[in-house]
């Protein structure tokens, strides 16, 4: 098999749209040559109208973690409360990043697989006052979905709280509102739903935000400061760092998409797409580590069946064509993680399945070839 076509099936990065990969393959122009200062303008423009954002997108050069520092370093200082909804690994980091940062720490982490009730997050919110809550919309580690609407319209009552929200592996996939959600910051990176490759992330600050921001006066941290970026957000033909032109042009063409589709329509699909898929899984043998009514719909963890060995059936998808990420924390050898987001349809689906049946019966699995292909087929004719 040719090596380039192995699909990758890791949750992010994801399978890259042609014409996606054409605006990475431009010929290179100055930031400041007046095409591209357009281009940018408009994408600055249209990431706001696309996720209902009245207060300000930036879409930078980096990766999701330098979002999740932007966050933190733009609304909170040091000797600030903040509050820490943990679903998993990637809650977790949040951890570490608001430590360095001197700010007192309280978390709220729930078991793996299962999320941190609502009450649960406002009775302490109760306790004393709170700079921030950070929730991921879903924890990559874990496959959990948290309730950010519900999570957002609890907070109303908490007006000092900014809400802080990791869409990473959500955000152009699962439903998100900037505005109607009452959320403050979301960040996502441009490798997971929105299918563009690793390199840039965005990150949406509300108005209250922004006012965070400005009544914080001079912050430690340089590149990240909203202050030094909201000047080239409002006119790109100025200049503070490099921006990451071919990237910026994929991710317009991926913002594109995403609009023409629609982001409740693209997060019906990934919710079909989920529910079809787990259903497949599960008549593969494995179980989904998520609880029913918290699973994410742009991920599915896979908890082995017994005896399954981890590295082998890793392997064997690999040799049959398709990458898969290991499970992490506790979870690493007893589960593997697929991701389903993004630019990717029925065929790809199918592909996926009939890569890891193959792949279950060379590891001495008895699986029927092609059942979890047509239990996706199947559930996928069914109404939601
Ligand atoms: C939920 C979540 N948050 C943050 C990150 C970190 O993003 P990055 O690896 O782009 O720095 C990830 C990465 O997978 C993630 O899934």
């Amino acid at each position: 098999m040719m090596r380039d076509s192995v699909l990758v099936g890791i949750p992010g990065p994801t399978p890259v749209a042609r014409s996606i990969q054409a605006e990475m393959a431009r010929d290179m122009q100055a930031f400041g040559d007046p095409r591209f200062v357009a281009d940018y303008g408009r994408l600055i423009a249209d990431l706001g109208t696309l996720l209902n954002c009245s207060g300000q997108a930036f879409p930078l050069a980096g990766t999701g973690t330098l979002a999740m520092e932007m966050a933190i370093a733009n609304t909170t200082k040091r000797g600030d409360n903040v509050l820490i909804v943990s679903h998993g690994f990637f809650g977790d980091r949040f951890i570490e990043i608001c430590e360095r940062k001197g700010l007192v720490v309280d978390v709220l982490a729930a078991e793996w697989g299962l999320t941190v009730p609502v009450a649960q997050i406002e009775a302490k919110l109760a306790e004393k006052p709170y700079a921030i809550v950070t929730v991921s919309h879903v924890d990559t580690a874990t496959g959990v979905a948290a309730p950010v609407a519900e999570i957002g319209a609890m907070l109303k009552a908490y007006p000092g709280t900014l809400y802080i929200v990791d869409g990473v592996a959500a955000t152009a996939g699962e439903f998100e509102d900037v505005d109607g959600m009452g959320i403050d910051i979301l960040f996502t990176g441009s490798q997971k739903a929105f299918g563009v490759c690793p390199g840039m992330f965005i990150l949406w600050a509300s108005e209250r935000a922004l006012a965070r921001r400005r009544s914080l006066g001079t912050i430690p941290e340089y590149f990240v400061d909203f202050e030094k970026w909201l000047p080239v957000m409002t006119d790109p033909s100025k200049y503070f760092a490099t921006p990451a032109i071919n990237l910026v042009w994929a991710l317009k063409e991926a913002v594109r998409i995403v609009a023409e589709e629609g982001l409740r329509a693209r997060a019906d699909r990934h919710a079909a797409n989920a529910r079809a898929m787990q259903a497949a899984l599960t008549a593969l043998g494995f179980r989904v580590l998520a609880a029913e009514g918290c699973r994410a719909v742009t991920l599915s963890n896979l908890v082995y069946p017994e005896g399954l060995d981890d590295a082998k059936f890793r392997s064997t998808v690999f040799a049959e064509g398709m990458t898969v990420a290991g499970g992490l924390g506790a979870y690493a050898g007893r589960m593997f993680r697929l991701g389903h987001m993004g630019n990717i349809g029925v065929n790809d689906e199918v592909q996926a399945l009939g890569i890891i049946e193959r792949a279950l019966v060379a590891c001495g699995v008895p699986v029927e070839l092609g059942h979890g292909i047509g239990v996706y087929l199947s559930a996928l004719q069914q109404p939601a």
